[in-house]
């Protein structure tokens, strides 16, 4: 799935691009300083700062480069060596005389 908004604004790469050039903005602070993006979460940030710099106005979604690894990594555990947690809730035989 692309990216291609800031979701907390509910405005469009293309919307806040278009806000931009029609006011001269060009950067992310003056943008955020405007309300069109980069309010809320800051998720957009890095997309915006993209599109300012590409004209780019969708993208595939960008990892921080220190979760990167990550998905190459091998699984720290197995299921044998994983601890097992203990299911603590109540059961039938729980109301169970004799
Ligand atoms: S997606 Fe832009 S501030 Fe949250």
């Amino acid at each position: 799935m692309a990216v291609d908004r800031c979701v907390c604004e509910n405005l469009t790469f293309t919307q806040i691009r278009a806000e931009a050039r029609r006011l001269g903005l060009d950067s992310v602070r003056a943008l955020q300083a405007h309300g069109l993006c980069c309010t809320g979460c800051r998720l957009c940030a890095p997309y915006v700062k993209r599109m300012l710099q590409t004209g780019q106005t969708s993208f595939d979604p960008i990892l921080p480069p220190d979760l990167e690894p990550l998905a190459d990594a091998p699984p720290t555990r197995d299921a044998a060596t994983a601890p097992r947690v203990r299911d603590t809730r109540p059961s039938s035989r729980d109301h169970e005389t004799g």
